[in-house]
Order: structure tokens, then C-alpha cells, then sequence
């Protein structure tokens, strides 16, 4: 039986053979896509067995009586089976525990929380599928792995024979979505919490009020919501499907308020509580501005209590996100009581008094039987140790707070917002093998969430911005593969698929992130899939590096190329792959001609696009396109002489001209490009 290391030497083997170079060979590889599965369990053994085969015979059900949560989850599993493989799920052995193909154990009930058993095993032979678990919540996450293992081959549909023991590495695998900047409905979140549970993230953190929108309804202060959210608000009955829709996932839902700072919005309706007088409007820009509560005052305090009372009540899980971050105390600077207050209680610095504020919001949580999490900056001593330290800013923090005893998750490194590339974020691990920290000290790290910024996007983009990539972060969280943690190009090469499949895997599940994509191409161009192929190049200016460029607003349309555009834009890596294997002289023939035909597709395509005159606002995009092609035409004359031994005509490419950002996006090919170039030129076949 071979071992998981050897399995995945096995599957070096297999899947080294690039998949868009040779179509027809990587589809038929049927072995390969049993690791496809994502996150991949801790411990999976494909047996040689002959495989489960999904029929009509098919159906699944629970052993041992189910909970709700759990029979729905078997429900849903079942229609998903069937829309996949297009049987009709035996409606006669669906209850039937002798007859069912599968078959579910879960010993107890457990609520989404901390501490929840996620733990499963699977065991699947030619006969059955048993899957068992402690807790529903185990089951959930073990019917999503038997899901993603479901393969196509011969004309059939199958389930290797394998055996698999998982449970998760880290308690608090998260996502953020920040409904505030652009504000998110409901059935947003819940695609997205679908995806969430694909992928067995289990926190839905809502970033429910920023200087651009306070965004849930609040019965005891209804100037709130009423003047702070353009009525883009969720009521509390749709907080509270939000919840039950997530609970039933096993995905707990943490709601922030971030304060002191990044609360503008809240003073449209309440200025009294600012630390500098209004009146107050919606903010519309982004950036970090100056109001801010004013911890000075008794009423403060008293509004929070009513507040959060409120509050507590309506988010069941036991934590509350406070923020806290990037406050810069400009208001509290210029405000002669505040200082005055600080002068009498001794606080030397406004992070002193913010410390002072945050331990009275936490008392006013803990009396509501609450516990605070903050962004980085709540961190200070006094606290107690039952709050959780968010580290956004850098590791350190995080590594800090453990130190101190203090539990902490970790989002730096995982701004999905910045359109980073996957493999940023995959070889960003919160426990490196290296790091420095005591076993008991590493206990205290509770493990990370995505963050979805929404500076620039809005519902028809966003679970672009989001997926596949949280899938890998969700990877590391859950298994965090010691044999990928090597960042070299084979390894990236086995990645990329598996990212890959992943995708296609949420697109078969419900999230928007493709299907959105061509909806937005449509809407900007009559030629939707010539620019969707130019696309395939270009991917969006990472970090901040967009705003250099527009000054963003709310009421930016974001319907531009840069906003259908991916980080990982498909054919960058594919490029960059061949190209790393060109210069390390592993290059076949056959890739080095299929790399040809690609590019010559992609300046066909740019051709095609810019003869046909578009309507409307697509001046930039004929840009692109004219700079694809020009581009593409360089490579293919690289290409051809590399392929033929020949020199290369040009003295010299300006790949600067090709670097420079166009359209608030950059163009992929141009590094390879130019290292294929350099590499042409050592061997003396520049001209
Ligand atoms: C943050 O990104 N300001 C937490």
C-alpha cells in the first residue's frame, strides 16, 4: 500500500506532463484527479481496489439517526451528486441503511464553535462508502471530501477505493467579507458561505460597519443603519438566515464593529458620540480618516452597552470583532477635554487611552457573555487572557501575542483583496517549520482568515476576488501539505492544477466566480470571449498600486477590464512554466510547439478584436489588445528560433514598454518573455 509520500511521488510523475500542452493525455488520467481534493486530507490512502461506482443505484443516508443540520447536508449532497453525474438518486434505498451506497455515522449533535470535533474518516471499497465522525459537524466536512473525490472515467462515474482519517490543524479557519465599503446582500454571503463549506473554512467574519456603511439594522439606535447605509443594510431577520444558513454549514459567523476608528458612517446618526463635533456624512472615498469615538465620555460607554446588548443577542457565536485598527488619534489630538482626560489618568500616548477604551468595551462584551477579537492594535497587557489578537500588520504580532499567552489568528499574508498571486498566499504558512515558538506556545495560534477587502469590488466581482484562492489558503489551514512547502516549479506546476480544479469544483457548486466574469465581459464588449481569451494575460495591479492610478469611489462603476481580470490570469503561469522548463533545457518539442500555438492564438485573437470596432468606452482595451499582440509577436519569434536554432532578428526587445502597467492592470508574459529572451541571448542567437 503506498504511503502518502510515495503517492505523491506517484503523482509528480503523472502530473508532469503539462495539461495545456497535452489536452487529450491529462483528461484521461483518471489516477491523478483523486488528489485533487482540496483542502487534501491529512492522511489519504488510495487503495488498489476496484473503485466505488456512482449509479443509479446510488443514494446516501445517515446510520445512526441524523441531526437537521446533518440530514440537509446529506440532502445536499445527494442533489449535488446527482446534478453532477446526471443519476437520478434512488428515492427506495434512500432511507434504507442495508441498501445506501453511503452511509453516514455521526455520534453527536455539535454547534459551529471553537472547540467543535471536525473530525472524520472514510472508507470507500467497490461495495459501500462508510463515513464516520464525532460530531455532525465532522460528517459535514467529510461528505465535501467524498463530494470532490466523485471522477469521471471510461464513461463512468466513480469514487477511488481509498481510506482517509482527516481533521483540521487549525480551530479558526476564516473568511472576511467587508459589506460595508461596497455593501453585500444576502444571497452574496450565502454563495459564498457555500463555497466556504466547500472548502472547509468554518468562520464567516462580517465587516459590518466602516466610515462607508453601517450595515445591520439596530432596533435601539435606528439612526444607525437608518443614515449611516444608503438603506443598503441587512435587517436582523436576514442576519439571522445568515447565521442559520452558516450554522448549518458548520461555519460559525463572527460580526466586527470596528472601533474607535473607521467609524464615520456610525455619526451620521449619532454625532454625539465623535470625538470632534459634526455634522457627519457617509464617507465615500477610501483611505483612513480621522473620526472616531470619543472614549472620554461616560455616555460612550452607555451607548456601547445598550449597543452591544443588542448586538450579543443577535450574533450567537461568543465572539465579537472589535477592529481597533489604524486609529491614528487626529481627533483626540485636537480635542482639549480629551487630552485633558488623558493628562489626569496618566496616559502618555493615544494607544494608551485606546488601550483604556478597549478593556471598558470589553467588559461591557464580557458582562453580554462575549469575548473580543481585535485587529493587532488592541494588543496590550492589561487584557484578558481570553480575547483572540487578529495579526494583519505582520507575523510578529501574532508570534508576540503567544508568547504573552494570548490566542491570535493570523490574516497577514492573506489579503486576498490585493490580488496576489495564489502561490503568495499558499507558502504563507502561520506555523513554518522554522518558527520560533514553543510547542505550548504554538497552541495559542488558532489559525487565519481571507480578507476581502471591498475598496474595489462589489457583488458581481467579488467572488472572484475571493475564489479559488481562499480554497488554497483554506488548504493550508486545514492540512498545510509539508511535501508542497517547497516553493520550486514542479511543485507549483502539481499546485496550479490542483487550484485549478478546485475552481471548476466551486463553479460546479455555486460560486460566481466564473459565471459573474462572463455577465461583466458582456456588459463591456460585443466581443466578450475575444477579450476574455486577451484577458487570460493580464491580471490586475497588485497591492494598493490601483489607487496611484483612480481615485476610487463608492460610486466607481469598477466595470472595467482591470475588474473582470483574475490574479493568476490562466495563461500566466502556463507560460511561465514553459519558459522555466525552456531554460533548464526540459523542454520537449512537442511543448515548445504547443507553446507556439498558444501564442499565435493569443495575437490571432488581439488581431480579431482590433479590426472589429467596438462600441462604447474600450479605448483602453484596444490598448491591450495592441500590446498583446505586439508582445505575443516577440515570443513567437523567440520561440521560432529556439525551435530552429536561428538567431533572433531584433538587437534588442524594450520589455520595459511591455512592463509598464496599462489599464490599472499588468501583462504576465513579459517576464518570461524576457527571460527567454536573456536565455536565447547566452546562447549567442541574438542577432
Ligand atoms: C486592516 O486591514 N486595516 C485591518
Amino acid at each position: 500500500m503506498p504511503g502518502k509520500k510515495s503517492l505523491f511521488a506517484l503523482l509528480v510523475l503523472f502530473v508532469l506532463i503539462p495539461s495545456f500542452l497535452f489536452p487529450q493525455i491529462y483528461s484521461e488520467n483518471y489516477k491523478q484527479q483523486q488528489n485533487d481534493v482540496m483542502p487534501y486530507p491529512r492522511n489519504m490512502v488510495i487503495n488498489r481496489g476496484l473503485p466505488f461506482e456512482v449509479n443509479n443505484e446510488f443514494s446516501a443516508t445517515s446510520a445512526i439517526g441524523a441531526s437537521k443540520k446533518l440530514t440537509l447536508a446529506i440532502n445536499d449532497f445527494s442533489e449535488k451528486i446527482s446534478r453532477k453525474t446526471g443519476i437520478v438518486i434512488n428515492e427506495e434505498n434512500k432511507f434504507n441503511s442495508k441498501s445506501a451506497g453511503l452511509l453516514v455515522y455521526a455520534e453527536n449533535e455539535s454547534p459551529a464553535g471553537i472547540i467543535t470535533d471536525e473530525s472524520y474518516t472514510v472508507e470507500v471499497t467497490q461495495y459501500r462508502i462508510i463515513l464516520k465522525a464525532k460530531t455532525d459537524i465532522g460528517a459535514l466536512r467529510g461528505l465535501q471530501t467524498i463530494l470532490q473525490l466523485v471522477q469521471f472515467a471510461n464513461g463512468k462515474y466513480y469514487i477511488p477505493a481509498c481510506r482517509i482519517s482527516d481533521t483540521p490543524r487549525f480551530p479558526w479557519r476564516g473568511l472576511m467579507m467587508d459589506v460595508s465599503r461596497h455593501f453585500m446582500p444576502v444571497e452574496v454571503i450565502k454563495r459564498n458561505i457555500d463555497g466556504m463549506a466547500a472548502v472547509k473554512l468554518n468562520v464567516l467574519h462580517l465587516h459590518l460597519a466602516d466610515n462607508q456603511g453601517f450595515r445591520v439594522e439596530c432596533k435601539t439606535f435606528p439612526k444607525l443603519h437608518g443614515l449611516g447605509s444608503d438603506g443598503n443594510y441587512l435587517t436582523q431577520e436576514q442576519i439571522k438566515d445568515i447565521i442559520k444558513y452558516a450554522n448549518d454549514r458548520g461555519i460559525r459567523v463572527v460580526p466586527e464593529f470596528d472601533i474607535p476608528g473607521h467609524s464615520t458612517a456610525w455619526f451620521v446618526g449619532y454625532p454625539e458620540y465623535a470625538s470632534a463635533p459634526g455634522p457627519y456624512e457617509i464617507e465615500r472615498h477610501f483611505g483612513v480618516f480621522d473620526p472616531c469615538f470619543d472614549p472620554t465620555k461616560e455616555s460612550t460607554y452607555e451607548f456601547f452597552d445598550k449597543f452591544f446588548g443588542e448586538m450579543s443577542a443577535l450574533f450567537n457565536d461568543e465572539y465579537i470583532h472589535i477592529g481597533g485598527d489604524e486609529n491614528e488619534g487626529k481627533q483626540w489630538d485636537a480635542n482639549a477635554d480629551i487630552q485633558a482626560f488623558m493628562k489626569k489618568n496618566g496616559f502618555a500616548s493615544n494607544h494608551e487611552l485606546q488601550a483604556y477604551f478597549n478593556k471598558r468595551i470589553q467588559k461591557i462584551l464580557e458582562k453580554y457573555g462575549k469575548k473580543m477579537i481585535g485587529w493587532d492594535e488592541i494588543f496590550s497587557e492589561n487584557l484578558p487572557k481570553d480575547i483572540v489578537i487578529h495579526s494583519w500588520r505582520g507575523k510578529e504580532s501574532m508570534v508576540k501575542a503567544a508568547q504573552l499567552g494570548y490566542a491570535s489568528i493570523l490574516s497577514s499574508g492573506y489579503y486576498i483583496d490585493l490580488c496576489q498571486s495564489v502561490f503568495d498566499h499558499y507558502f504563507n504558512d502561520p506555523l513554518p517549520s522554522d518558527i520560533y515558538l514553543t510547542s505550548e506556545e504554538k497552541k495559542f495560534i488558532y489559525g487565519g482568515e481571507a480578507t476581502m477587502w471591498a475598496e474595489l469590488v462589489n457583488p458581481d466581482n467579488v467572488d472572484s476576488r475571493i475564489w479559488p484562492r481562499a480554497a488554497a489558503i483554506a488548504e493550508v489551514l486545514w492540512s498545510g501539505i509539508k511535501s508542497f512547502s517547497e516553493d520550486s516549479l514542479e511543485n507549483k506546476f502539481i499546485l496550479y492544477r490542483r487550484f485549478d480544479n478546485a475552481s471548476k469544483f466551486l463553479n460546479e457548486i455555486g460560486v460566481k466566480h466564473q459565471s459573474n466574469r462572463k455577465l461583466l465581459l458582456a456588459k463591456i464588449t460585443d466581443k466578450p470571449e475575444l477579450l476574455e481569451n486577451i484577458l487570460k494575460v493580464w491580471e490586475p495591479l497588485k497591492y494598493y498600486n490601483r489607487h496611484k492610478y483612480t481615485k476610487y469611489s463608492q460610486s466607481t462603476p469598477l466595470n472595467r477590464a482591470v475588474d473582470i481580470a483574475v490574479p493568476d490570469a490562466p495563461l500566466s503561469f502556463e507560460f511561465s512554466y514553459l519558459v522555466g522548463r525552456i531554460i533548464t533545457d526540459k523542454a520537449e518539442k512537442e511543448e515548445i510547439e504547443s507553446g507556439i500555438k498558444t501564442i499565435k492564438e493569443l495575437e490571432k485573437t488581439c488581431g480579431e478584436y482590433l479590426r472589429e470596432k467596438q462600441n462604447g468606452n474600450i479605448e483602453e482595451i484596444e490598448i491591450l489588445a495592441e500590446k498583446t499582440k505586439s508582445l505575443c509577436s516577440v515570443i513567437n519569434g523567440l520561440l521560432y528560433c529556439l525551435q530552429n536554432k536561428t538567431r533572433y532578428g531584433e538587437e534588442s526587445v524594450n520589455f520595459d514598454y511591455y512592463r509598464q502597467p496599462t489599464a490599472e492592470l499588468e501583462l504576465t508574459l513579459v517576464n518570461p518573455a524576457e527571460e527567454l529572451y536573456k536565455f536565447i541571448e547566452r546562447r549567442g542567437h541574438i542577432k
